[in-house]
């Protein structure tokens, strides 16, 4: 058991927040490893009289975050100056990605990628890899080591794309077929059906994609949509039988429960209420739409329509693996959203968008994402201190939407001073790759 401040969320993502509580970690009756109680230390000590509990004065425990939409093979793409999506892909992205054909690079980099997520206190996500198979398996063996939640596909890319990343329709169905049997539901693991985008997909990969989802129901799927105008311009002459960019994956049955589509920039009420209906979600990638000028989701008509939606860091579109800079940006796009009518992200909003919010968009309520009874042990220890400012502004803060917000705006991976996966908590987070 750990005493600490204690930060969870409700059903209707407003936080919760115990400045001196007791988070209680121990085997479920099936065995696995959950939060077994959390809340005020006073009322909950008494009922674990033999638990030995580890003290964190002035710390606070907090869900870890989900990164709902990253790609672990552009670790090393972030920053990469271009005019747009298009241009970008082609210049740095494919050519990058094409390096992991390499099976020992890509082996090295899952070690890069995951320590930079834990660093950051991610400890899920939903992670594009390459379209070489065993990138997927560098990435999900890594993270099997390390105990983590980690929800990958290998992405299907078979016109459109560079000699070196692009595939070939019939064995890219049959990779993704053996990679959901290998990976699927084991462990903590989860497999995502993975189109890059539409125009890298012929229709029959988009439809053999389909299939799968529907033979799978238990698989997540993962894509981009509505990112950029140019995309979108592209998309509509190459499928102009799909009344929009969201309704071509529509028609190829892409579009259900725990299909996580990032961006969703450009797209109408029609195509909210699609995806709503669906039970598809958006992964918000804020860092990722103002470094490649993409635009800005419209949070505004999300909550109108009830669409479901999280937050994602993107990386390399994405500049930071840090959910404090993600949701400061988020919160910037929040703003610009205000100009016409539109809402302002309070920081309990924000937090919940990176953790129980991102939980509900992957089917995962009460699994992950949050410090509630039953949920699984990964969570972070956050020093509100660690910085001279944020050391002021946490003292000065009046309340909880004040504390929040300063580590939202001044907050970045130094915050975080432990992460605890499964269970087990880190004596100190890893420290920068070499
Ligand atoms: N659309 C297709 N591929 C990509 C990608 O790798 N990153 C982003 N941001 N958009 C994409
Ligand atoms: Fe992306």
């Amino acid at each position: 058991a750990y005493r600490a401040a204690l930060l969870s969320f409700d059903d209707d993502g407003s936080a919760r927040y115990e400045s001196d509580g007791l988070l209680v970690v121990g085997p479920d009756a099936s065995g696995r490893k959950v939060i077994r109680a959390s809340g005020s230390y006073a009322a909950l000590a008494g009922n674990y009289p033999g638990v030995r509990v580890t003290e964190f004065p002035g710390r606070i425990l907090a869900p870890g975050f989900i990164d709902l939409h990253v790609h672990f093979p552009q670790t090393d793409v972030i920053g990469s100056p271009a005019e747009g999506l298009l241009p970008w892909l082609e210049d740095y992205t494919f050519p990058h990605e094409a390096r992991f054909a390499d099976q020992a690079y890509a082996v090295a980099m899952a070690g890069v990628f995951l320590d930079e997520l834990l660093r950051n206190g991610v400890t899920t996500a939903l992670a594009f890899c390459t379209s070489h198979p065993h990138s997927v398996d560098a990435l999900l063996e890594e993270s099997e080591r390390r105990g983590m939640r980690t929800i990958a596909g290998k992405v299907l890319q078979d016109r459109h794309s560079p000699e070196g990343v692009r595939d070939e329709t019939q064995q890219s169905l049959v990779d993704t077929e053996a990679l959901i049997r290998r990976w699927q539901g084991r462990g903590r693991l989860g497999y995502a059906i993975t189109p890059r985008f539409a125009p890298s997909c012929t229709e029959a990969q988009l439809r053999g994609a389909g299939e799968l989802a529907a033979r799978y129901p238990d698989v997540w799927i993962q894509s981009h949509v509505a990112e950029n105008q140019d995309e979108i311009r592209w998309v509509r002459e190459l499928f102009p039988q799909s009344r929009s960019y969201v309704s071509v994956y529509g028609d190829f049955g892409l579009l259900r429960e725990r299909a996580i589509y990032a961006h969703c920039i450009h797209i109408d009420d029609e195509d909210r209420a699609l995806l709503r209906d669906t039970g598809a979600a958006a992964a918000v990638s804020p860092t990722s739409n103002l470094f490649l000028g993409s635009g800005f989701f419209d949070y505004a008509g999300a909550r109108h329509v009830g669409l479901r939606y999280g937050l994602a860091s993107d990386v390399g579109g994405g500049t930071s693996f840090s959910p404090f800079h993600t949701m400061l940006a988020a919160y910037y796009v929040g703003r610009e959203g205000q100009t016409k009518p539109g809402v302002s992200l309070g920081p309990q909003h924000l937090w919940w968008q990176h953790t129980a919010g991102a939980a509900r968009a992957l089917g995962l309520e009460g699994v992950a994402g949050n410090l509630r009874p039953g949920c699984e042990a990964d969570f972070v220890l956050l020093d509100p201190r660690a910085t001279p400012l944020l050391a002021r502004r946490t003292q000065q803060a009046r309340n909880l939407d004040e504390l929040l917000f300063a580590m939202i705006v001044l907050g970045d991976d130094r915050v975080v001073e432990r992460v605890a996966v499964d269970g087990v908590i880190t004596s100190k987070v890893p420290g920068p790759a070499a």
